[in-house]
């Protein structure tokens, strides 16, 4: 990880909390753009949310990248999933090697699960495709765990 990432994350923790600030019912679409925009490696950005009338599924919201036949998935299926039932971040370096996994696109070569927590309960996740094999940091973890606590309260 070199310093250039590192400055990145920084300038886009700003970038994150202006929109957050600046109110209205699109940040979270918003955080998404940035995010996919401004990040190389990050190729779909989106986030998944636990379905309040169906709580062991994950329905698909505000995301940035191209469209994905995953818009519903129950607790335990694909990275998301399991990350769900888990509660924990899952990081993929090569989905070629996952047999739980549900694929959106040939192109994408990995992936990174974070989970959202509101007042300890899950409420969703941020989940990043990127076209390359093996390109999430240690960074990567901490500045993503850090838009998942800002854009908790989104939801
Ligand atoms: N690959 C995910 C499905 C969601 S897409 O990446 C947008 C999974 O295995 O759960």
């Amino acid at each position: 990880m070199g310093d250039d990432n590192k400055a990145r994350f920084d300038a886009l923790y700003g970038e994150i909390a202006r929109i957050v600030a600046g109110g209205g019912d699109d940040r979270a679409q918003a955080i998404c753009e940035l995010l996919r925009a401004r990040v190389p490696h990050y190729d779909w950005v989106g986030f998944y949310l636990v379905d309040p009338g169906s709580p062991r599924e994950l329905v698909l919201g505000p995301f940035a990248g191209a469209p994905t036949d995953h818009v519903r998935i129950p607790f335990g299926k694909g990275i998301c999933g399991q990350a769900a039932d888990r509660k924990e971040t899952f990081i993929i370096q090569d989905v070629s090697w996952e047999t739980n996994y549900l694929s959106c696109s040939v192109h994408v070569k990995s992936e990174i699960v974070l989970p959202i927590f509101q007042n300890g309960a899950l409420i969703g996740e941020l989940d990043i495709d990127s076209h390359q094999v093996a390109p999430f940091t240690e960074a990567d973890e901490v500045f993503l765990e850090g838009v998942c606590d800002i854009a908790a309260d989104l939801f």
